[in-house]
């Protein structure tokens, strides 16, 4: 491994992207190198860099460093023990260097979950064949150790569930649709103004990055390929103010909430969580992601999941582990010892309680009628909530069912639309108990 070659040597990085990651990155290992080198065993040193803009300012010292205008030639150079990849995408250069590195014999860092999630099995074969690293802390959940927790730390345990929230920015949504009242586009537009939200939000509200994360975490924790076609996703665009007022009267928050169970699709949806529950609890842009494992029980890590600071933490942890020799297998075991994502699940999500909210006409046989076609399709309901008191006038009727599969709520929903007093598409939301009470 390039690390063996040249123990006294400092190790040689190549940075790919200097934007906000990679730019903290180099700028760290630049200001901090002696700090660093004394937990590592060695010292770093970048001797090439690559981004789009070659005039940016980047706030560390350039001289002596390569300007390389193609990041995929960072890959072949002989002065790079370390490729670490800042760019970001699932294919283009950020694919391409990654494979030319790992093939070329060297160790790879980086954040790109998106790149994990759709072509980590044949890159950690890759990794594997040439006996390098195939690094990735700040992929998941950013400063919250979140990887080398769930593939070091809890590696003994048969892991019964993973749940989390994984996206900074919809957490900060939903926190302030809750605070505030505010409806979606507005808090999605101010989070643009503020820098906490894309331009193209897409990725983020959709639920596709927290999906990517969750793909990476149940490939380590269930011992499988990352699958990332194989995951339910669905994001936060539908969901209402008013619905924040009414999960609370029932004891709930709605959160963004991955949940990842041996055998089952993994899910990523916008969900109720028990008020009590630890997860429930983190707002804002913090991450979150609950363990529930034999024999360990359930661990919650909580931190800042995105930024300079908090993603740069994690690649640096990357780095001083290979500079250490500790190079784990990347999603924890030999790629020959992975089972075939695709082919281990064996059933969508399992029968959950559900939130469920109707607009209806407020007169007399409303409720008859709903509850008819809920006993139709055999969905009893645990709590029922119904606000103000306006005959003739639309008001909601909310309530929370007992656990039902998703085919049944479905049709059941389908229904329901169509009696004459239901006004408006239903809105439902399964409840999660995502963690033992804290
Ligand atoms: N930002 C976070 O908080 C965070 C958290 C976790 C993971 N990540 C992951 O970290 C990675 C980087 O994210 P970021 O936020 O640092 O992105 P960013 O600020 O947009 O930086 C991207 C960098 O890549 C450079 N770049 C873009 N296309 C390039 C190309 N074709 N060739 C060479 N360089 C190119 C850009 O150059 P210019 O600077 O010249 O434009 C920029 O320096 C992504 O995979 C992301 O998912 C980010």
């Amino acid at each position: 491994m390039p690390s063996d070659k040249h123990p006294n040597q400092p190790l040689r990085v190549g940075v790919a992207g200097l934007g906000v990651v990679g730019g903290e990155v180099a700028r760290q290992l630049s200001h901090r190198g002696v700090d660093i080198a004394a937990v590592a065993g060695r010292p770093f040193t970048i001797t090439a860099v690559s981004a789009r803009s070659r005039n940016t300012d980047r706030g560390f010292d350039m001289t002596g460093i390569a300007w390389v205008e193609n990041a995929a030639d960072i890959a072949s150079r002989d002065d790079v023990d370390i490729v670490v990849e800042m760019i970001g995408g699932e294919e283009g250069v950020a694919l391409d260097l990654v494979r030319d590195a790992l093939a070329s014999g060297k160790h790879v860092v980086t954040a790109n979950k998106a790149l994990l999630a759709h072509h980590g099995t044949e890159l950690a074969t890759l990794a594997e064949a040439n006996n390098v690293g195939l690094m990735f802390e700040a992929a998941v959940a950013g400063g919250i150790p979140a990887v080398k927790a769930l593939r070091e730390g809890l590696a003994a345990n048969r892991i019964s569930r993973v749940s989390g929230i994984l996206n900074g920015t919809c957490n900060y949504i939903l926190t302030r649709m809750e605070r505030t009242g505010e409806a979606f586009a507005d808090v999605l537009a101010d989070a643009q103004k503020l820098g906490y939200a894309e331009a193209e939000p897409s990725l983020d509200v959709d639920g596709i990055d927290a999906a990517h994360k969750l793909t990476i975490l149940a490939a380590i924790a269930f011992g499988q390929t990352p699958q990332f076609d194989h995951v339910a996703i669905s994001g936060i665009r539908d969901v209402s103010a008013v619905d924040f007022a009414y999960a609370a009267q029932l004891g709930f928050r709605i959160k963004l909430v991955g949940v990842a169970e041996p055998g089952r699709m993994p899910r990523m949806q916008t969900c109720l969580l028990p008020i009590s529950t630890q997860l429930a609890k983190v707002d804002g842009v913090l991450n979150a992601v609950a363990f529930e494992g034999d024999p360990v029980g359930t661990t919650v890590l909580t931190g800042p999941g995105a930024g300079a600071g908090a993603t740069s933490s994690a690649v640096l942890s990357d780095l001083v582990d290979i500079a250490a020799g500790r190079i784990p297998c990347t999603f924890g075991r030999p790629v020959a010892a992975l089972r075939n994502g695709s082919k281990v699940v064996n059933g969508g999500g399992p029968d959950t309680p559900f939130y469920v909210r109707l607009m209806v006409v407020d007169k007399p046989g409303v409720l008859a009628d709903v509850t008819s076609v809920l006993q139709t399709h055999a969905i009893s309901v645990e709590s029922l909530l119904q606000q103000g008191r306006a005959p003739q006038d639309v008001v909601a009727l909310v309530m929370t069912t007992h656990e039902v599969s998703v085919d049944h709520l479905m049709k059941a929903l389908d229904e329901l639309e169509s009696l004459s007093c239901v006004q408006a598409p239903p809105v439902a939301m399964p409840i999660v108990v995502a963690d033992q009470e804290g």
